[in-house]
C-alpha cells in the first residue's frame, strides 16, 4: 500500500505487530512478510470493528476491510507504507496467539536456542525472513540462467544411494527389504552426475541436498544445498566462464554490484606461498613472505635456529604502522590465535627509526639475533617503514602457513580491512591431486577420486603421485570457499590407477564403484563440473555470520533440530523391521 492506493477499498490480512489507543482511536500495526501497515479503528461509525480492535493482542492473526487513506502530517518516513493507513470498517480475529517467548523484531539479543525451538516465530522477523525471500529469488535466477540461457537440463539424482566419497562420514539408512544392507545419503551426487554425462545429457544442473556427517562449524551444516553442475566436451576455462556469468548475474540482481570479469586466478601453490591457505581473502593485501632461504644460517634467534635444524621454515607477516595492534596482542592474543594451528609462539619485531648506520632499527624478541646487514635486507624485502611491525612463525610448513593465514585475517580485521561491501572473487587452480595422510600412511584425494590429473602428469601416477597437479579449481569469495570442482577422469585405466594410488585394491574399487568403472567403458565424453555451496552463497549475499541464518530449519552445532527434536529414538518394532538392534552405550 502506497500513496497511489489512497481511496482504494482493501481487505488486508496479517499478524498484529503492535496496538495502541490514542484518545479512543485504536491503531494496529499489521505485519506480513512484505512489511508493516497501519490500521486505524475509529469508535464511530464502525463500532463493532472498534470493539474487536480493543481486544487484539500481539501476534494474533486478523483480517480487516476498509479504505486506504492518507496519514497527512502523521506520516512515518521510516516505513515504505508510512504515508498511508487503512481506515477500518470491519475487523475479524482469524486466530488468537499465545504470548511469544521473544519479541518479533529485528536486532534481537535472545538466546539462539530459544529462537531455534520456535523457529516458525523467528522466521517472522523481517531480518530473517528477508534472507529467505532472497534465497527463493536466487534459486529462480539460477535456474533461469543455466536452463533457459545456457542449455542445462535440470535433472534429479537419488537420495537413497550408494556412498560417494567426499571426505566426510556417510549418513546411512538401513534397508528393510535387504537385511544388513544400507543406503547412503548422498554427500554429493558426484557419481550420478558423471553418469548423466555418459548418458549424453551433456549439461546438468541440480539444486540438490547433500548430507555429510562431519564436525559442524558456522559454515558447515550436516545437510546443505549445492548448486551442482556438470558439462561434457568442455575445458576448465569453459566451465569457469559459465560460472562467472552466473556470479555476475547474482551479484548484480541481489546487491546491484557489478562484478568485473574475468575473475582473478591464482594457483594453489601461489596461494599457499603468499597467503598460507587455499582460500585467501583478497579484499586486502598483507601477503606472507617465506624467509627460510634468507634466514637459514644467518640468524641467531634460538627458536628459528632450532626449527631450521629440524628442517622447518620461517615465514613473516609484515604489517603497516598502526596503534590498533597492541603489546597485549603480541604477547597474548596472537599466540592464542595461532596455537590451535600448532604454532608454539609468535615472534615479532617492531620497526623503529633509522640507527647510526642509516638502517631502520628493530625491537622485540627477534631483534638481537639479526645483524645490521640482514636487517637492512629484510627491511627492503618486507617493505618495512618506521612504526611497522613484523610477525614471524617458525615450524613445519603446514603449521606456519595455517597459523600465519589465521593471523593475517585477525590483523586484517583489526586494521579495518574487511570491508563488508567489498567483493573479492578468486579462482584457485592447479591443486595437488593427492595429499599424504600421515595417520593412515597413504595418499588421499585432495578433491575427490574422480578428478583428472593434468594430462601431462598422468605418467607420474606410477612414479611420483605427490607431484601430480589436478585439473581442480575452487571458487573463493572474501575468504570463503564458495564452490569447487574439476575436470574428471574419463578413461577407465586412469580411474583404476587413481583408485590404486589411493590404496584401494582392484577388488575394493570394484565393490564400491564397479557400476561406475563399467559405465566409463561405454563411451564416456570428456567432462567436468563443479558444485557451489548454495547456503554459503546466501550467507555471503545476506551478510550473515552463520549458515543457520539462511537455512530455514537448521541443525545446531550438535546436529540436532531443537524445534522437532530430531534425531529421536524409534519404537522397537521399527528396529526389528530394519533388522537392527539397539546397542547399549
Ligand atoms: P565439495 O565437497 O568441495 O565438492 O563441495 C562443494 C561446495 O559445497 C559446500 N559445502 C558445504 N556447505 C555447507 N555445509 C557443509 N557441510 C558443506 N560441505 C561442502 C562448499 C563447497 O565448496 N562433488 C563435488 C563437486 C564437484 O567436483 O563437482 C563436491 O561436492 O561451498
Ligand atoms: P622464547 O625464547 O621461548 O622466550 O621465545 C621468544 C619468542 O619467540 C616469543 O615471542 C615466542 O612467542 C616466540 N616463539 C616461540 N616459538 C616460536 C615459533 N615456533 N615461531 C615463532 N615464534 C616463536
Amino acid at each position: 500500500m502506497r500513496a497511489t492506493d489512497i481511496g482504494t477499498p482493501v481487505a488486508v490480512y496479517g499478524w498484529v505487530q503492535s496496538y495502541r489507543d490514542h484518545g479512543g482511536v485504536v491503531f494496529i500495526d499489521l505485519r506480513d512478510r512484505t512489511g508493516l501497515l497501519q490500521l486505524r479503528c475509529e469508535p464511530t461509525p464502525h463500532a463493532a470493528a472498534h470493539a474487536i480492535a480493543n481486544t487484539v493482542r500481539v501476534e494474533w492473526v486478523v483480517a480487516a476491510i476498509g479504505t486506504v487513506i492518507s496519514r497527512g502530517n502523521n506520516a512515518n518516513p521510516k516505513l515504505p507504507t508510512g504515508t498511508v493507513e487503512v481506515a477500518v470498517e470491519a475487523l475479524e480475529v482469524l486466530s488468537e496467539a499465545l504470548t511469544p517467548p521473544f519479541e518479533i523484531k529485528d536486532g534481537l539479543e535472545t538466546n539462539e536456542n530459544l529462537r531455534l525451538q520456535h523457529r516458525y516465530l523467528d522466521l517472522r522477523r523481517p531480518e530473517l525472513s528477508r534472507n529467505f525471500v532472497l534465497r527463493s529469488e536466487a534459486m529462480q535466477w539460477t535456474r533461469q540462467y543455466f536452463t533457459a540461457e545456457h542449455g542445462f537440463l535440470e535433472l534429479e539424482t537419488p537420495i537413497l544411494m550408494k556412498s560417494t566419497p567426499e571426505g566426510a562420514r556417510d549418513y546411512l539408512v538401513p534397508s528393510r527389504v535387504h537385511p544388513s544392507s544400507f543406503y547412503a545419503l548422498p554427500q554429493s551426487p558426484q557419481t550420478f552426475k558423471q553418469l548423466f554425462m555418459v548418458s549424453g545429457m551433456d549439461r546438468y544442473l541440480q539444486i540438490c541436498r547433500c548430507f555429510r556427517d562431519e564436525d559442524l562449524r558456522a559454515d558447515r551444516q550436516p545437510e546443505f544445498t549445492q548448486l551442482d553442475l556438470e558439462m561434457s566436451f568442455v575445458t576448465q576455462e569453459d566451465i569457469e566462464a559459465v560460472l562467472e556469468g552466473w556470479v555476475a548475474l547474482i551479484w548484480q540482481r541481489a546487491l546491484g554490484v557489478e562484478v568485473k570479469l574475468p575473475l582473478r586466478r591464482m594457483t594453489y601453490a601461489d596461494a599457499m606461498d603468499q597467503y598460507g591457505c587455499d582460500k585467501p581473502d583478497l579484499r586486502f593485501g598483507l601477503p606472507l613472505h617465506d624467509l627460510t632461504a634468507r634466514l637459514r644460517g644467518r640468524v641467531e634467534f634460538r627458536v628459528f635456529v632450532d626449527v631450521f635444524d629440524a628442517g622447518g621454515i620461517v615465514k613473516a607477516l609484515p604489517l603497516p604502522p598502526s596503534d590498533l595492534i597492541t603489546r597485549k596482542d603480541l604477547d597474548k592474543t596472537f599466540p592464542a590465535e595461532a596455537a590451535p594451528f600448532g604454532a608454539k609462539g609468535v615472534a615479532w619485531a617492531r620497526v623503529g627509526a633509522a640507527g647510526p648506520g642509516g638502517v631502520l632499527e628493530w625491537s622485540g624478541p627477534v631483534a638481537k639475533g639479526v645483524s645490521e646487514a640482514l636487517r637492512a635486507e629484510l627491511n627492503e624485502v618486507l617493505g618495512l617503514v618506521e612504526g611497522g611491525l613484523v610477525l614471524f612463525v617458525a615450524d613445519k610448513p603446514a603449521v606456519v602457513n595455517a597459523s600465519l593465514a589465521r593471523l593475517r585475517l585477525v590483523c586484517g580485521e583489526r586494521l579495518g580491512k574487511m570491508d563488508p561491501k567489498a567483493w573479492s572473487f578468486l579462482w584457485v587452480t592447479d591443486f595437488p591431486m593427492f595429499e599424504w595422510d600421515e595417520g593412515a600412511k597413504r595418499w588421499g584425494a585432495m578433491h575427490h577420486p574422480f578428478t583428472s590429473p593434468r594430462a601431462d602428469h598422468i605418467g607420474l601416477l606410477d612414479t611420483d603421485p605427490g607431484a601430480i597437479l589436478a585439473q581442480a579449481y575452487d571458487l573463493v569469495c572474501n575468504g570463503t570457499e564458495l564452490g569447487g570442482g574439476s575436470i574428471r577422469i574419463h578413461r577407465t585405466d586412469v580411474q583404476a590407477k587413481v583408485f590404486r594410488t589411493l590404496g584401494l585394491s582392484d577388488e575394493e574399487a570394484r565393490e564400491k564403484f564397479g557400476f561406475f568403472l563399467d559405465a566409463l567403458q561405454y563411451g564416456t565424453p570428456p567432462h567436468g563440473g563443479l558444485a557451489i555451496g548454495f547456503d554459503r552463497l546466501l550467507m555471503l549475499l545476506c551478510g550473515a555470520h552463520s549458515l543457520r541464518d539462511v537455512i530455514a530449519f537448521p541443525k545446531t552445532q550438535k546436529a540436532t533440530c531443537l524445534m522437532s527434536e530430531s534425531p529421536n529414538t524409534v519404537d522397537e518394532r521399527q528396529w526389528a523391521e530394519l533388522h537392527i538392534a539397539p546397542r547399549r552405550v
